[in-house]
């Protein structure tokens, strides 16, 4: 059977792929640890890694890969900011899973607006300790408010639905267009105009930091900003200012920019050591999810087929649909 090195591995992956590896003729090797220049020899004795978001895929563990005869990384999620493409291109094949469910991480996005809106999360606490008081509780109706989506692919299109079967007026940004009933304005406009604001743009040198002082200054008293894409979209400390100013009126992080030392661990024993995160899960109009959007047995069942199916391919030596990069 072809083996693979499966790095940062939890629980819940080794189900999904546990169930399926037969299926695929894959005999795989967990590794808790994070894909990194250090951890990469672990993979000696396989031809293809499986890498996930917080894994440090840059220049040197690509090499360290190639050292100890990995052709292959197959990473278990859709965006792929943390590889280095240039250091791979001609060097190792990468492949990815464009689409598993848009609706996991779309249905996310709504559970952190609706829990910041009618602060179910405080509710659930107070009433627990009988506490039936309403004081603090006030919400807003989200139909009638607008919605501004910056980026417009798979998973922005689904939010919309979400936002218009709610009512909402949607807007949106994208620079490549592609919905024809959506009405489609420029970044300033929707900043000035929005109620509530998604981001489901992939992390880029034009989206760095999309959401910045400036940006925030434009927008509405009191908006809802949600990041259910990546952390980096996001100028943590101008949205920090920008909520301690109550110009902003609550903020849903599934993506945190600094996350990757943090997310998918259970530090609760331990003291935070990033102020910042700190700060931000502190504020009490601020609700943070461990990049857990994805997280839903229809998306992990899916990861697992296409995650499979990718590296079948590869041993098989057929063409890699889902290729990032070529190896040539
Ligand atoms: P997609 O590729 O289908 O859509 C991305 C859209 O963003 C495209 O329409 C593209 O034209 C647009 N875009 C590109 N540059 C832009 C810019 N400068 N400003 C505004 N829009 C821009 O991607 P998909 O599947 O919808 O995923 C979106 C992002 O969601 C991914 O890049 C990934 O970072 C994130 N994601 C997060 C997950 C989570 O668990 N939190 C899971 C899966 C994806």
């Amino acid at each position: 059977m072809d083996k693979i090195a499966f790095f940062d591995t939890k629980p819940y992956d080794k189900i999904y792929f546990d169930a399926l590896k037969e299926q695929y003729g894959i005999e795989i090797e967990y590794f808790e640890s994070k894909l990194s220049p250090r951890t990469a020899v672990m993979a000696k004795g396989t031809r293809a890694v499986c890498a996930f978001v917080n894994d440090d895929i840059g220049k040197e563990t690509i090499s360290a890969l190639k050292e100890n005869g990995i052709d292959m990384i197959a990473m278990r999620c859709a965006g792929y900011n943390n590889v280095d493409l240039s250091a791979a291109d001609g060097v190792i094949s990468v492949a990815r899973v464009p689409e598993y469910s848009t609706h996991a991480i779309a249905e996310h996005a709504l559970a952190l607006l609706l829990t910041l809106v009618r602060k179910t999360h405080k509710a659930y606490i107070r009433t627990r300790d009988s506490n039936f008081s309403l004081n603090g509780f006030v919400g807003f109706d989200l139909h009638g408010k607008t919605l501004g989506v910056i980026g417009t692919g798979k998973i922005g299109a689904t939010f919309i639905e979400i936002g218009r079967g709610l009512g909402m007026n949607v807007i949106a940004y994208d620079p490549f267009p592609s919905l024809g009933y959506l009405e489609y304005v420029p970044l300033e406009e929707l900043f000035a105009r929005s109620d509530v604001i998604s981001l489901h743009c992939p992390l880029t040198s034009s989206t760095y930091h999309i959401i910045n002082d400036y940006s925030i200054n434009q927008m509405k008293d009191k908006v809802i900003i949600l990041n259910t894409s990546r952390g980096a979209l996001i100028d943590t400390e101008a949205l920090i200012n920008g909520i301690k100013s109550g110009k902003i009126g609550g903020a849903g992080l599934d993506v945190y920019e600094e996350e990757s030392e943090f997310f998918y661990e259970d530090l609760s024993e331990s003291i935070l050591k990033d102020d910042v995160l700190s700060r931000l899960i502190m504020m009490p109009n601020v609700l943070i999810t461990s990049h857990q959007a994805f997280l839903t047995r229809e998306a992990l069942e899916c990861i697992a087929h296409t995650t499979l199916g990718n590296l079948r391919s590869f041993f098989d030596g057929e063409p890699l649909v889902n290729e990032i990069k070529k190896r040539k």
